[in-house]
């Protein structure tokens, strides 16, 4: 099944040109043969993540956040997601968690959402680099037989 995976960076420090987190997702994205939809960097402002959310997701299958899901007051990335889906899928930041917290026991410090917003999944990955991948990692196995079931093909 292909993909159209878009990549929103909640960073208000980051620009595209050194969002070295959202390039990695991209080439994995793109390693598995699936399309990365767009990615694109935005401020950590609550009300701009839910925008660009609600942008992505009727262009794409899938929606992965990347930052701002830490316990800084700047960090606003689950309640930006919470804004703009509807249904909790809490299994897939479970995995991911308990997959981080073989690598570092920061993972705890995770504040992350996976949620349904319609058909579309959006996952919240942390910020750096390491992160990020080490969480996507965790969970893309799962991503084509998630979307066919938000796309009610069944199994
Ligand atoms: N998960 C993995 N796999 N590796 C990491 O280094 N860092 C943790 C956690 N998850 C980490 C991780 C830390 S320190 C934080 S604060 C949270 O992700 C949230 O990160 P974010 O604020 O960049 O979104």
């Amino acid at each position: 099944m292909k993909l159209s995976i878009a990549i929103i960076t909640c960073s208000s420090t980051r620009k595209l040109a050194d969002d070295t987190a959202g390039a990695a997702l991209a080439q994995r994205i793109k390693a598995q043969g699936w399309t990365v939809g767009a990615h694109i960097v935005v401020p950590d402002k609550r009300d701009r993540i839910s925008q660009a959310i609600v942008d992505a997701s009727g262009k794409s299958n899938i929606v992965l956040t990347c930052g701002g899901s830490g316990l800084s007051l700047s960090d606003v990335t689950p309640e930006a997601t919470a804004d703009v889906c509807e249904r909790n899928v809490p299994g897939i930041v479970e995995a991911m968690r308990a997959a981080s917290m073989e690598k570092t026991r920061r993972a705890m410090l995770s504040r992350a959402v996976c949620m349904q917003r319609g058909s579309t999944l959006v996952v919240n990955l942390p910020g750096s680099l390491k992160a990020a991948t080490e969480c996507f990692d965790a969970i893309y196995d799962q991503f084509e037989h998630a979307v066919e079931m938000t796309s009610d093909l069944g199994h």
